[in-house]
Formats: structure tokens, C-alpha cells, sequence
């Protein structure tokens, strides 16, 4: 586990299963839309846990809920031995929550932006604690600079920043890498991962299942307001019929066929382009070899890719993430 790196901290590893956030029965609907539809959840402590879903599937809302900023219809929440509906207030004191940009002052400099937060949350304003906050997400360059004058990815960082103004337990990041660049989502998840070795818990909602892959110690996957499974992402891609997905372009017909290959569980098709889901890598492979062969057919560009949370949302939903 991700947890026990070494500069990692030694409570989480010997406590590794105990509970942050406890979640039971949570609901809640805006009009006839049911945004979030019974979701139970534990998070683990010292954990960088992920909600994975599409657009709509009810992340954000459940992430508020758990935040103390939108009341459930029904549902319990408990957050660091709170409770996330009736104690607001201690709530507040323990938890960072990422902000959106956009509620910023374009007119303060970086380091007037955390000292503000810092002495709205009562938390430490001085110059060493703001100093170690810009550290921490590598904008001490860009102390003086103006929230006008960041770029999209440093902009992220300043708001990863001010939600660690009041030192929290609990981080919640909601979509932290949407619209970054490659190497701006890489620097971003050193930073989630910087956060959890100083002993504190995050959770984080995407719609990228690199990022959940890469990033998270447990997933829930989310769609239509439910939790469809949650568990580590090896043991999610593991529990899959599915080995991997052979990618092959195909000159010539082989209609009706490919369905028949051993091991082939999927086929999808576009133009000459063709995608087999397989139980059997191997199999597969060989099946379609001879196949191609035999009906002299041209095959090119003939690739594997290994089972991955896409393949599990798709088993779980019948689509795909991002459809
Ligand atoms: N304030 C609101 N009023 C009415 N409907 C809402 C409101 N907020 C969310 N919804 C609806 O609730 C459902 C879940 O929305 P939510 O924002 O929680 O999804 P999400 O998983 O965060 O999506 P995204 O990936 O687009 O951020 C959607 O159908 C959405 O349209
Ligand atoms: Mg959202």
C-alpha cells in the first residue's frame, strides 16, 4: 500500500483500517432529480480515497454533504468523530475544503490570499506559516504575484493551499486536475501524495481513471447517485473477467467472426479499427492470427492494453466513463 512509504507515518500504518469518515444511507434530491440515491462508505484513515464517476453521477454533492456545506434529506455522516450535519461549526476546524478559483480575489497578492483564509479560519496568519504554505505547493516565486497574473495550474495549487490554511485532518479536492496539462495533473498528484505523508486523509472526486489508478489507495466507483463497488484499484481491475483489450486494425472483412475468437468476451468496430475485450490474451491472439490467414487479411497496428477501472466501470454499467 501506498500508505507505508518512507517518510510515511507510522499511526497510519499500525491503525491502517481504522475509520475518518463514516457514511450510512445518504440521500439526497434537488426536485425530481436524485442526486445522490443511499450511498454508505467508510474512508480509512491517512488514505488518499477517490470518487470515480461521470459527469452527473452525484460526486460533488456527496462531497459537499460530507463537508458540511449541503444538508442530506437523510443519511448519516461522521467525519473525525463528528457529526457532518449537526456540528457544522467543529467540522469547520478539521477539514480543508478546495476551492474554486473563481471565488478569489483577482486583486490580492498570493501571500494576502492565504493570510486571509488563514485569519478567517482563525488558523496561524504569520509570515513563516504563509512562507511554509507556499512552499509546500512551490509558489514561493509567486508570493507577490497577483491570482490574476497564475497560470490555470498554479491557480489549482493556490486553492490546494488554502485548504491546508487551518492545518485539517480531512482534505477534499474536488476535481483537482480538471483542465491540466499532463505534466500539471502529475505535479498536482506529488502534492496529494505530499499531503497524505504529513498524516492527513484525502478525499478526492474525478473523472479521470488514470488519476484514480494512479493516485488512490481505495476507489468508489459512482454513477446515477449509487456506489457501484469500492476497494483498492488492483483489486477492482483484478476482480474482472477481462485480461486486456486487444487493439488491432483489421484491412479486410472480418465480420461476424471476431465475435466467435476464443476468450473474446466484447467487440467493438470503427471503420477498420477493432477493439476485442478478452478473457485470454494469449488465445485471442492466436485465434485471430490464424483467422487473418485464413481469409487473407491484412492486420496492422495490433497492440494490448491491460485491463483497467474503465474496464470496470464498463462491466458494471454496460458504458463507458466517458460516453
Ligand atoms: N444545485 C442543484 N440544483 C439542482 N440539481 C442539481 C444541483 N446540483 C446538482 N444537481 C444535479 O444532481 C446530479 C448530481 O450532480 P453532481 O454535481 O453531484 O454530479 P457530479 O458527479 O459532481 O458531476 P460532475 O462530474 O459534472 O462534476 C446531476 O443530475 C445534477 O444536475
Ligand atoms: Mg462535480
Amino acid at each position: 500500500m501506498r500508505m507505508a512509504t518512507p517518510t510515511g507515518n507510522e499511526r497510519v500504518r499500525d491503525y491502517p483500517e481504522e475509520a475518518v469518515i463514516r457514511i450510512e444511507g445518504l440521500r439526497k434530491s434537488y426536485g425530481k432529480v436524485i442526486a445522490v440515491d443511499g450511498v454508505d462508505l467508510e474512508v480509512r484513515r491517512g488514505e488518499v480515497f477517490g470518487i470515480l464517476g461521470p459527469n452527473g453521477a452525484g460526486k460533488t454533492t456527496t462531497l459537499e454533504m460530507i463537508e458540511g456545506l449541503r444538508k442530506p434529506d437523510s443519511g448519516e455522516i461522521e467525519v473525525a468523530g463528528y457529526d457532518a450535519v449537526r456540528e457544522t461549526e467543529k467540522l469547520k476546524k478539521i477539514v480543508g475544503v478546495q476551492l474554486q478559483t473563481t471565488a478569489l480575489f483577482d486583486y490580492l497578492s498570493i501571500e494576502e490570499t492565504l493570510g486571509l483564509f488563514a485569519d478567517l479560519y482563525g488558523a496561524d496568519s504569520s509570515p513563516e506559516r504563509i512562507r511554509k504554505l507556499l512552499e509546500m505547493v512551490s509558489l514561493t516565486e509567486k508570493a507577490k504575484a497577483r491570482v490574476d497574473q497564475l497560470s490555470g495550474g498554479q491557480q489549482q495549487r493556490l486553492s490546494m493551499a488554502l485548504a491546508l490554511v487551518n492545518d485539517p485532518k480531512v482534505v477534499f479536492l474536488d476535481e483537482p486536475t480538471t483542465g491540466l496539462d499532463p505534466q500539471a495533473r502529475r505535479n498536482m498528484w506529488d502534492l496529494v501524495r505530499d499531503i497524505q505523508r504529513q498524516d492527513r486523509t484525502v478525499v478526492l472526486t474525478t473523472h479521470y481513471m488514470e488519476e484514480a489508478e494512479e493516485l488512490c489507495d481505495r476507489v468508489a466507483v459512482m454513477d446515477h447517485g449509487k456506489i457501484l463497488v469500492c476497494d483498492t484499484p488492483l483489486a477492482l481491475i483484478r476482480s474482472l473477467d477481462v485480461d486486456a483489450t486487444v487493439l488491432v486494425t483489421v484491412e479486410g472483412d472480418l465480420d461476424g467472426t471476431l465475435e466467435q475468437l476464443p476468450g473474446v468476451d466484447n467487440v467493438e468496430r470503427e471503420d477498420n479499427e477493432v477493439r476485442l475485450r478478452t478473457r485470454s490474451t494469449q488465445e485471442t491472439i492466436t485465434g485471430l492470427m490464424g483467422l487473418a490467414a485464413e481469409r487473407g487479411v491484412r492486420l496492422h497496428n495490433l497492440s494490448v492494453r491491460s485491463a483497467n477501472l474503465e474496464d470496470v466501470f464498463i462491466s458494471y454499467t454496460g458504458r463507458s466513463l466517458r460516453e
